[in-house]
């Protein structure tokens, strides 16, 4: 089994949309095996998106991930899990995330996207370790 970090962002929080994501991620058969919601601190945020320190766009994507509760998940499939779940949240952007996309479907702003997903099976260890100390 192989598994991905996945962050329900403040905006879907806000607007109830929690059920619908974890709905889509049950759906395709992956499974939930932790979830907390928390408010992101500023030092956990920094570090997380530490790839893109120094972009135009750090400090109000920092503000934004720390504003108000997140749904934090470990989701958990047979293989390849980090990417179906990149392919189920659509590409970056709303404004061209395919229809049937979580971001397709539900978003139109690329600073409030929704969903977060690890890039990488790399990334997905880094961000378990990260957020679930206890479960890397
Ligand atoms: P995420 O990390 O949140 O899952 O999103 P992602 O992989 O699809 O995109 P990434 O390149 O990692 O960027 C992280 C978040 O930063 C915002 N962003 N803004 N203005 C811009 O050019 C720009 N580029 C990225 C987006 O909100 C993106 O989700
Ligand atoms: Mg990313």
């Amino acid at each position: 089994m192989e598994r991905t970090f996945v962050i329900v962002k403040p905006d879907g929080v806000e607007r109830r949309l929690i059920g619908e994501i974890i709905s889509r991620l049950e759906k395709k058969s992956l499974s939930v095996v932790a979830a907390e919601l928390r408010t992101i601190d500023r030092a956990t945020a920094e570090q997380h998106y530490g790839e893109h320190a120094g972009k135009a766009f750090f400090d109000s994507l920092v503000a934004f991930i720390t504003r108000s509760p997140a749904l934090l998940l470990v989701i958990e499939g047979p293989s390849d899990t980090w990417k179906i779940v990149r392919t189920l949240m659509g590409v970056t952007n709303p404004a061209e995330a395919a229809p049937g996309t979580i971001r397709g479907d539900l978003a139109v702003a690329m600073t409030e996207n929704l969903i977060h997903g690890s890039d990488s099976a790399e990334s997905a260890a880094r961000e378990i370790a990260l957020f679930f100390p206890q479960l890397a």
